[in-house]
């Protein structure tokens, strides 16, 4: 899609990202769209690269190996380029690239992307983050007595999934006196008509927020405030007035709110992500400009995936390269671009910020509650589940039931190649590392991921559902369908005005497919144990999907139930049900065999009516 002719100025891709010719080393005037910089900018709209790539996948599967698999996609290129020339030479054609473009989908870059960033020697950079570290740590040192700091956050995507979380622990530490909660208004149109029935106030919606928590008892609500703005506006929307009194008490800013839609359009993705990001940056850079402010430091919550397609190399903690393999989306763009400002605010400004990057998210370790999340690995999870029970389900005529069937095994085509490592993080570890980082001074200026060295696999992830929610999952090769069985499938479901399974599919290869082909970039972890204290021994993911797919099924029926509160009601009750079950059998409920926690389920919870029997 090209969205270079509406865009304005300051949403200008070149304002970070610049173009440098292989050639002369020299940086090209060449306007950049948001779409050069997707992966889809550079792959599969042609049948011979799409067939190579399907070739690769099969022999990083069989050797394991995705060395020797690039080697022989470089070997192949280079022969597809060596015959183009021959054959152009045969029949009088000039440019061999024309050749390469039309038989082999074969392009010859001639530049690459590269950041547009400060050109500071690596020793300047050093000497400047420690003069942050110092300042915070004096600062944190100034709101401290009694021996602990007293902390006075204010929080944005506060009623987000890991926004929740911070509000949950943030209620349960005493350090934190305060948490004041920037909320837009909310809403409410009608369905059909698009007709505004109600709009829900910032008050209202925070009131409903801490009893969906479970955190509605006096002395629990009075830790938090919850104050109308905007992200998107000017000093985040936020009256004057209020400013005037946040400024002589908020020691920290949690910038945590952003739009993650994976196929979110490029403007959305940059007002919610990058404009939101820099009136986060300002309204702290002002904060700590006060005199006789509290300020200490703004913490940046950005994503891992900001390094986006980056193979080969590990994706490190220090620094932000473009991604050779570009990004998935413009999601990731737009936060890698906040990210850029963050740091510019951080040298050009000396704001005091931390940067913390999570993976994946996913619900919390213990029992995989996520407080009505849908979002990213719960969506295709949702899917199986619903696919699985159409499948078992015995209701209706022959015809009904085979119609289903086979829509219900359309269904359970993911695009996934069987070796990919897809990084996953429970919301509890992820939410643990931001709150320590208010109170680590030596965490300033520095990115830290909060990720996992325990990856799971496209393969576990089968195997995984298989087991819980008695679904075969037939992995298929990413690119190949996303290119070819893909468009098919969906020409074929809209014939049979299946519309809705069309586009809930089409959603899943385009979107999630990136994620799990062959060659998922590693994200370094170390900071977050070596900077903010947590512990080394990270979640055991293999566990925390587990539970994802229990709890998705159990206590959302894979969606279906919707209802905030509903879903908070569940929760308790499935968090009190994992305690004991815990207690039980002396063991992790991630690590209770599939068929022995289905009978607990089935003797301690009605499903019905999701009460204890
Ligand atoms: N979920 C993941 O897997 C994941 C992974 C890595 C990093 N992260 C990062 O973690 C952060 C939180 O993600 P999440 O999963 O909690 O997202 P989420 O559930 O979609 O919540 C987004 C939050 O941002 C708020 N928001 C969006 N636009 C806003 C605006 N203009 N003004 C005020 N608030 C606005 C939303 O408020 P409303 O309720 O009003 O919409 C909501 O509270 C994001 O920065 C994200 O990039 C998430």
């Amino acid at each position: 899609m090209n969205t270079s002719h509406q865009l304005p100025p300051e949403m200008a891709p070149s304002k970070y990202i610049e173009k440098v010719s292989l050639v002369t080393g020299e940086t090209l005037d060449d306007e950049i769209r948001p779409d050069q910089l997707l992966v889809h900018g550079h792959r599969d709209y042609h049948i011979v690269d799409v067939h190579a790539r399907f070739m690769m996948s099969r022999i990083v599967n069989a050797t394991g190996d995705e060395e020797e698999a690039r080697d022989r996609m470089k070997r192949m290129r280079s022969l597809g380029r060596r015959t183009s020339r021959v054959l152009a030479r045969m029949i009088g054609e000039q440019n061999p690239e024309k050749v390469s473009k039309a038989l082999f989908g074969l392009k010859d870059k001639e530049y690459y992307f590269r950041y547009r960033k400060h050109h500071l020697p690596r020793q300047e950079i050093e000497k400047r983050i420690d003069g942050l570290r110092h300042a915070a740590e004096e600062r944190l040192g100034e709101i401290s007595s009694d021996g602990r700091p007293h902390l006075r956050v204010l929080l944005t995507g506060g009623t987000g999934f890991v926004g929740k979380e911070i509000l949950w622990q943030a209620a349960h530490n005493d350090n934190i006196e305060e948490v004041v909660v920037l909320i837009r208004p909310k809403n409410i149109h009608d369905r059909k008509t698009g007709e505004l029935l109600e709009v829900i106030t910032p008050e209202q919606r925070g009131k409903k927020l801490l009893e969906q928590l479970w955190l509605d008892g006096p002395e629990e609500r009075c830790k938090f405030r919850f104050l109308a703005g905007d992200v998107e506006k000017p000093n985040l929307g936020i009256s004057e007035d209020e400013v005037a009194g946040l400024e002589k008490t908020i020691t920290h800013v949690i910038h945590c709110a952003a739009s993650v839609a994976f196929d979110d359009p490029y403007e959305d993705a940059f007002r919610a992500n990058v404009t939101g990001s820099l009136n986060a940056l300002r309204f702290s850079h002002a904060l700590q400009n006060v005199d006789g402010g509290r300020f200490v430091a703004h913490l940046a919550i950005e994503t891992s995936y900001i390094h986006g397609r980056q193979t080969k190399q590990l994706a490190r903690e220090d620094e932000i390269l473009f991604p050779r393999n570009f990004y998935n989306n413009y999601y990731e763009l737009t936060k890698a671009m906040a990210s850029i400002d963050t740091e510019r605010f951080m040298l050009e400004k000396d704001l005091r910020v931390v940067q913390l990057c999570p993976a994946i998210v996913i619900g919390e370790s213990k029992a995989g509650n996520n407080r009505g999340d849908t979002k990213v690995v719960n969506a295709p999870v949702n899917i199986f589940g619903r696919a699985g029970a159409a499948l078992a389900d015995k209701k209706g005529s022959w015809i009904d039931r085979s119609k289903a069937s086979a829509l219900a095994r359309l269904a359970c085509v993911f695009p996934g190649d069987p070796s990919a490592q897809i990084n996953l993080i429970t919301v509890d570890r992820v939410v643990a590392g931001i709150l320590a980082a208010l109170e680590r001074p030596g965490a300033t200026g520095r990115r830290i991921h909060l990720a996992t060295d325990k990856h799971i696999t496209s393969l576990h992830i089968r195997d995984i559902v298989r087991e819980e929610l008695g679904v075969d999952v037939k992995l298929a090769e990413p690119t190949l369908h996303r290119a070819l069985t893909l468009p098919l499938l969906t020409r074929v479901l809209k014939r049979l005005r299946q519309e809705r399974l069309a586009y809930a599919l089409k959603k899943l290869g385009t979107i999630f497919g990136g994620y799990s082909e062959w060659g998922q970039p590693v994200h370094e972890v170390g900071r977050d144990a070596r900077l903010l204290g947590l512990s080394e021994d990270r979640p055991d993911t293999v566990h925390a999907f587990r539970m994802l797919c229990r709890h998705n099924h159990r206590v959302q029926q894979f969606g279906a139930v919707r209802d905030l509160d509903e879903i908070s009601r569940r929760e308790r009750i499935w968090w009190e049900f994992v305690l004991a079950l815990e207690a039980k059998h002396d063991s992790a409920a991630g690590a209770i065999p599939a068929e022995v926690f289905r009978r607990e389920f089935a003797a301690r919870i009605d499903p019905a009516s999701f009460e204890p029997v």
